[in-house]
C-alpha cells in the first residue's frame, strides 16, 4: 500500500508518501516539509492569514516533490489523505481541497485525517505501539492524555484546563526574549542553566486526576523575569540569567507532565480495570521532541513497567508522513471518506469514526473506570 499524506493545519506545508509492504513495517518513501517559521517569526506566533496564503503558494510544489522523490505517480497511489482538522480553517481548506481534487481526478480513495490521530499513530509506522496504549499528546495547540484502543477509538483521560504545553513553551520563550518556536529555543538555552535556580510552581501536581494546567506557571516565570529585568535597569536579561530561567521553567513543565501521567498509569488509576493491559506510554506532538520531557516520561513509564515510545524528534513536530500513515491505517480498515466531507477547525480526538466495535472492544470500554 502506498498513501500520500498532506498536512496544512498550521504553519508547515508538508506532503509525504508512506509504503506498507504486505509483510513488514511501514516505510517513508518521501517526506517534504516547507516550514513557514520565518514568515511568522516577527509576530511571535502563527498568523492564520499568512499561513493560508503560504499553503496556497507552496503546496503544489511540495506535493510534486513528495511524489517525485518517492518515485510514484498519483495513479499509482492506493489512497490520498489530508489533515481535515483540527487546525486553522484556511490552511485546512487548502490541503483538503487539493487532496480531494487529486483523489477525484485519479479515482483514488480519500481519507480525511484527524491531526491528533496522526500524531497518535506515528510510532506505529515503525511497528511500535500495539493497541491499547496510553497516549500523551503534547503540541502547540493540544495537551491531552488518552487511552488509544484502536484506530478511531480514543478515550480521553485528561486535557489542559488552560494553555497547551507547547503554547506554554512558546509564551515562556517570548517572556525570556527567546525566538519562536519557543520549545527548541528554551531547550537550547536551558542546556547552560540550573534547573533548580527558580522554584516555579507545578500547577495541579499532587492532585488527583489527569488534567493539566500551565497558566500559573507561565505567570510565575513572567513575574520572576520582570523582577530580574528591573534589577538590571529594564534592559535585556544576561544570558546566564535566561539560561537559569529556561532550565527551571522546562523542569517545572516536565514535572507537571510526569505528575499527570503518573496518575494515569497508577495501579488504581483509570486503566485499572482494562481487559487487555496497555502496551506502552506513547508521547507525540512537537513537545515530545524535548529531551528533558522524554527522559522524565521514560522514568514514569518505567515505574509502571511500560516502555516509553516516542517518534524520532523529526516526526514529533508536524509532518506529512504522520498524515500519510494515519490515512494508510484508516484505508486498510476501509475507513475512507466521501469527497464532500468538510474540514473541521475543531475536531476532538474522541469524536473520530473508528471501525465498528467488536465484542472485545466493547468489553474493554465497559471495564474502564473513571477517576473523575
Ligand atoms: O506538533 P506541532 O509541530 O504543532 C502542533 O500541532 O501544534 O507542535 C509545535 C509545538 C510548538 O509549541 C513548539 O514550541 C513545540 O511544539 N516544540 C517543542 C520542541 N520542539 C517543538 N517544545 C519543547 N521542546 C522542543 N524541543
Ligand atoms: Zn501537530
Amino acid at each position: 500500500m502506498r498513501v500520500l499524506g498532506i498536512e496544512t493545519s498550521c504553519d508547515e506545508t508538508a506532503a509525504a508518501v508512506v509504503h506498507l509492504p504486505p509483510e513488514g513495517r511501514g516505510r517513508i518513501l518521501s517526506n517534504v516539509i516547507h516550514s513557514q517559521i520565518e514568515d511568522h517569526r516577527a509576530y511571535g506566533g502563527v498568523v492564520p492569514e499568512i499561513a493560508a496564503r503560504a499553503h496556497v503558494e507552496k503546496l503544489p510544489q511540495v506535493v510534486a516533490e513528495a511524489l517525485r522523490s518517492a518515485g510514484v505517480e498519483p495513479a499509482g497511489l492506493d489512497g490520498i489523505a489530508a489533515t481535515a482538522g483540527p487546525g486553522l480553517i484556511g490552511g485546512l481548506h487548502v490541503g483538503v481541497t487539493f487532496a480531494k481534487a487529486l483523489a477525484g481526478a485519479h479515482g483514488r480513495p480519500f481519507m480525511a485525517v484527524n491531526h491528533l490521530e496522526a500524531h497518535a499513530l506515528t510510532p506505529r509506522l515503525a511497528g511500535q505501539a500495539a493497541f491499547p496504549f496510553v497516549l500523551l499528546l503534547v503540541s502547540g495547540g493540544h495537551c491531552l492524555l488518552a487511552l488509544a484502543e484502536d484506530v478511531g477509538t480514543y478515550r480521553l483521560l485528561g486535557t489542559t484546563i488552560d494553555d497547551a504545553v507547547g503554547e506554554a513553551f512558546d509564551k515562556g520563550a517570548r517572556v525570556l526574549g527567546l525566538s519562536y518556536p519557543g520549545g527548541p529555543a528554551i531547550e537550547a538555552a536551558a542546556l547552560a542553566g540550573n534547573p533548580k535556580a527558580h522554584p516555579f510552581p507545578r500547577p495541579l501536581a499532587g492532585r488527583p486526576g489527569c488534567d493539566f494546567s500551565f497558566s500559573g506557571l507561565k505567570a510565575a516565570v513572567k513575574r520572576t523575569a520582570d523582577g530580574l529585568a528591573q534589577q538590571v535597569g529594564g534592559g535585556p536579561l544576561p544570558s546566564d540569567t535566561v539560561a537559569d530561567l529556561a532550565a527551571s521553567y522546562q523542569e517545572a513543565i516536565a514535572d507537571c507532565l510526569a505528575d499527570r501521567v503518573g496518575n494515569a498509569l497508577a495501579p488504581h488509576g483509570p486503566l485499572a480495570g482494562l481487559a487487555v493491559p496497555v502496551s506502552a506510554l506513547v508521547v507525540s506532538g512537537g513537545v515530545a521532541a524535548n529531551g528533558v520531557v522524554r527522559a522524565r516520561l521514560e522514568a514514569v513509564a518505567g515505574r509502571a513497567g511500560l516502555p516509553l515510545v516516542a517518534p524520532p524528534p523529526a516526526l514529533c513536530t508536524d509532518n506529512g508522513a504522520m498524515v500519510a500513515w494515519a490515512g494508510l491505517e484508516r484505508l486498510r480498515l476501509g475507513l475512507t471518506d466521501p469527497l464532500d466531507v468538510p474540514a473541521r477547525p475543531r475536531w476532538p480526538l474522541d469524536e473520530i469514526a473508528g471501525p465498528p466495535p467488536g465484542p472485545s472492544a466493547g468489553a474493554k470500554k465497559e471495564s474502564l473506570v473513571s477517576t473523575g
